[in-house]
């Protein structure tokens, strides 16, 4: 076998890996949080957020966001967490659903570089709590060296 054929191919098995591991943790907040009503991982690709793994009823339009773009795009351009108690009054929100009336949003940072986000839509308003914050926060630090 070609060696950049064999390398190809055990960069994608590391790859699908790291993207498993990144499903079965959107899967579980999915299953296990009710006021979590899509949950995604946006991984940074230069100055695009880009969607990866994903949960929910439905498929977002929104999988490729510019930094800046967005509540997305705004807390990946100021590496701070973003709640949006209501998404209406709100002028950056970039719609999915039409279900959702909350957003957080949570960078997930190594050596201060954005290197991916957690983004979750709840049908409630005012879903997400300083709770959420603490939570997540602690999981994107905990991820920050599998993405
Ligand atoms: N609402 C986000 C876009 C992503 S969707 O919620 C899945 C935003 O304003 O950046």
């Amino acid at each position: 076998m070609h060696y950049n054929i064999a390398e190809n191919k055990i960069n994608e098995i590391i790859n699908s890996e790291i993207s498993d591991k990144l499903q079965k943790i959107v899967d579980f907040l999915y299953n296990n949080f009710d006021h979590y009503s899509w949950i995604g991982i946006y991984i940074a690709q230069g100055d695009h957020l880009v969607l990866g793994p994903w949960n929910g009823e439905q498929a977002t339009v929104h999988t490729k966001i510019p930094f800046g773009k967005g509540i997305c795009g705004s807390a990946a351009a100021t590496g701070k967490t973003e709640i949006i108690p209501d998404v209406n009054d709100d002028t950056r929100y970039l719609s999915c659903f039409l279900s959702t009336n909350s957003e957080i949003v949570v960078p997930i940072k190594r050596d201060n570089e954005i290197i991916a986000e957690i983004d979750i839509d709840s049908n409630k308003k005012n879903a997400f709590s300083n709770e959420d914050k603490i939570f997540l926060e602690k999981i994107a630090d905990m991820l920050k060296e599998h993405i």
